[in-house]
């Protein structure tokens, strides 16, 4: 497909320059996230005319695999942009905040963050300590999010914050917050193990104060915003997985048939041709399942078990098939050089944000046993 050739084709020229140097000092890739905007990367599945690409989710899956395959880092920030934010947006917003804002972020003008996790909130999302205290036509935002994506770089934040507490989750809402909002702070950046490209921050909210005509939906909708988005999320995340996977096989593939060992190629062993056989039926697999989530999501038909099937099992090989191509590079597996052990490092984030693979059992089982 075009987009796929197109995704791969920007992979190649503009992120592996310079990808081992952004890990290393964790540079956040500004201009590149620009130019993938300008390709329309950033708003892929926005309706035209929001500014968006109007494509498919099927086909923001395979952008999102090319880009993984290189460079995780950007694609966690289009994963979130696209996902989290645009598409969330686009379905719940009113109409003057897709004027105001979606058109920004699906042109990758604007960066998207969505602030759901907190301290002391995690995977247990309900316990929102960030208040939204409603004053009439503003809600008084105070409290801190934590690891949040493009927490340094975004300039449209979704926070997620509890309005009235005796409601539990029914009292909390999703508010757009501007950067540079009075009172709203970046904090400190994380020193991660892996996607180091990426700007992951903790953001502080002293007496923000956000109008109404910002809340997305209605009053108390924000939990079912936040669940929602992140079922269409774990579609994306799902992809990551699934490109840093595909990724590193590629290159073990390659290393196979270049080096030798006891006077053959590697592929020549028969130990390194299970591990590649394993390999490669594990990613397709995995892509299978990243597909008929995004097919169903496409159909308008529910996708929210799919999507976590994908989620689980496309993170779990990306673990594998990462730590089995820095087996086969041996020695040169384990440096900077070769890529692969960025790739390895970057696999496990995978399988923490956007609901723990703990979490998508959950859902999977809830899912199952609700009829
Ligand atoms: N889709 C839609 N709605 C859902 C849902 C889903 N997958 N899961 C729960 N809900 C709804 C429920 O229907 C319920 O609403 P009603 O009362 O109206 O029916 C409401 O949410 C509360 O659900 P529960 O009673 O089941 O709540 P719970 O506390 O038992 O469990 C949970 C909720 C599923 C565990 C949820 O807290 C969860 O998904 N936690 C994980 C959070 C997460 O994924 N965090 C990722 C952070 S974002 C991120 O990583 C972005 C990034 O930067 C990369």
């Amino acid at each position: 497909m075009a987009v796929q050739a197109a995704a791969r084709d920007f992979a190649r020229n503009d992120l592996l320059p310079g990808v081992i140097e952004r890990d290393t000092h964790q540079k956040f890739p500004a201009d590149q996230i620009r130019k993938m905007g300008e390709l329309g990367f950033m708003g892929m599945m926005v309706n035209p005319k929001y500014n968006g690409g109007g494509m498919d989710t099927v086909s923001y899956t395979l952008a999102i695999e090319e880009i993984s395959k290189i460079d995780a880092s950007a694609s966690v920030c289009m994963s979130v942009n696209n996902s989290l934010v645009c598409w969330g947006l686009e379905k719940f917003g009113s109409e003057e905040q897709k004027e105001k804002y979606l058109k920004k972020l699906a042109t990758g003008e604007k960066i998207g963050a969505f602030c759901l996790s907190e301290p002391e909130a995690g995977s247990d999302a309900t316990s929102q300590r960030t208040s939204a205290e409603d004053k009439g036509d503003y809600y008084l935002l105070n409290g801190t999010k934590n690891w949040i994506t493009n927490g340094g770089s975004s300039g449209i934040c979704i926070v997620i914050a509890q309005t009235d507490a005796s409601k539990r989750h029914k009292g909390i809402n999703a508010l757009i917050v501007e950067k540079g909002m009075p009172g709203f702070v970046v904090g400190k950046k994380e020193d991660k193990m892996g996607i180091r490209g990426s700007d992951t921050h903790s953001l502080m909210f002293n007496d923000v104060k956000v109008p109404k005509a910002n809340r997305i939906g209605e009053e108390g909708f924000g939990f079912k915003f936040a669940m929602t988005t992140l079922n269409g999320g774990r579609i994306g995340i799902a992809s990551q997985a699934l490109g840093i996977a595909a990724g590193a096989y590629e290159l073990a593939l390659q290393y196979s048939k270049e080096r030798k060992a006891f006077g053959h190629h590697l592929s020549e062993h028969q130990a390194i041709q299970f591990k590649l056989a394993d390999m490669a039926t594990q990613i397709d697999a995995a892509r299978l399942l990243v597909w008929q989530a995004a097919v169903l999501k496409d159909q308008g038909k529910d996708f929210v078990k799919a999507a976590a099937m994908a989620k689980l099992f496309a993170s779990r090989i990306a673990q594998e098939v990462t730590t089995e191509a820095v087996q086969i590079h041996g020695g040169y597996g384990y440096v900077k050089e070769f890529h692969v052990e960025r790739l390895m490092r970057d696999a496990k984030i995978t399988q923490i944000y956007e609901g723990t693979s703990e979490i998508q059992r959950m859902v999977i089982s809830r899912e199952l046993l609700r009829v």
